[in-house]
């Protein structure tokens, strides 16, 4: 089957081909491996950080004018700067920044040239990114900082365990999380995955939903007022809540500063948003169709519920 975006898309090159049809085969394998059927999380664990394949960890331009999508930090330096003003008092007398996802870099520079300037330069700018691509891309940039800023600089491989006293923040970094795909059916929930069909190609494919998903589904249908309709469908990140707490128990004191998209948890899951919120980028054009050229799109679910966040 060969499918055919519902949108002008830009004409793809032949390397851009060869990375999908490559990232293609990885999550062929993986769904064969997997009995014929992936949960859509693992799905994105793939198409986002495959190693050299994936959105995040192949070449593209990913962030920008050039890129898919635009951030805060790439449109003006404001945002490094009204950050900056509102922590540097947390920052006086000593303390540490650690930047999770710090895409291209261009708020660590903004923010660490800020908070010199106003006298609170932390002890260490911390970077934790998982993709080695943009892990590359803001060392070249974060290279051109005067010396005695550029030495506060550190990229870590994990979170640390504790002992962080300052501040931690990330820009839209939640909603790169991978998530769970459900839908409501006349036997229960039922957990949206990914299998291949006759001719090999991959496309979703729905089972009962296993445990811990049933249980965090029942529990948010218990807290909406009204039940989600028939055909409902949806996703539901399992992973944000322990992801959050791996944050809070790496800083013994400070800030928490997580920036993202979000709706409350009654209008995410309204009764008329039945077809979820999953969208996929590339080149400022949006579509839903995530198996489309895997790996050339940023795949996300927009808003996170705001509860789950808090
Ligand atoms: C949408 S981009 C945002 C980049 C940047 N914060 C900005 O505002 O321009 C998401 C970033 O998070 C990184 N990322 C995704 N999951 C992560 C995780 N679990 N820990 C750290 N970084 C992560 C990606 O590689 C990328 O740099």
């Amino acid at each position: 089957m060969t499918r055919t975006p519902q949108f002008t898309m830009p004409a793809l090159d032949a390397a851009q081909r060869a990375q999908s049809a490559a990232l293609r085969k990885v999550l062929a394998e993986r769904i064969e491996a997997g009995g014929g059927w992936i949960p859509f999380d693992e799905y994105l664990d793939l198409l986002l950080y495959a190693p050299g394949l994936g959105y995040y960890s192949a070449g593209a331009a990913k962030l920008g004018a050039a890129g898919d999508f635009t951030t805060a930090p790439e449109l003006s330096g404001l945002f490094g700067a009204c950050i900056a003003r509102q922590c540097a008092p947390l920052l006086r007398g000593g303390g540490e920044v650690l930047e999770l996802g710090a895409g291209s870099g261009a708020l660590a520079e903004v923010l660490l040239a800020r908070l010199a300037a106003l006298g609170v330069a932390p002890d260490h700018y911390f970077i934790l990114e998982t993709s080695a691509d943009l892990r590359q891309r803001q060392q070249q940039r974060l290279g051109r900082l005067p010396p005695e800023l550029h030495s506060r600089l550190r990229w870590l491989d994990r979170l640390p365990a504790g002992g962080l006293r300052g501040l931690i923040l990330a820009n839209e970094v939640a909603d790169a999380l991978p998530f769970q795909c459900f839908a409501v059916t006349a036997d229960g929930f039922a957990e949206r995955g990914v299998a291949l069909d006759a001719q090999g190609e991959m496309g979703w494919k729905e089972r009962p939903a296993a445990a811990d998903l049933g249980a965090e589904l029942a529990k948010l249908a218990s807290t909406l007022g009204q039940p989600l309709p028939p055909d409902y469908r949806s996703e539901l990140c399992l992973r944000v809540g322990p992801w959050i707490g791996g944050l809070s128990a790496a800083l013994d004191r400070g800030w928490l500063l997580l920036f993202d998209y979000g709706l409350g948890q009654s209008e995410l899951y309204h009764p008329q948003r039945v077809t979820g919120t999953l969208r996929c980028h590339y080149r400022h054009r949006a579509h839903d169709d995530p198996f489309l050229y895997p790996g050339l799109w940023i795949s996300h679910a927009s808003p996170k519920p705001l509860r789950t966040l808090a």
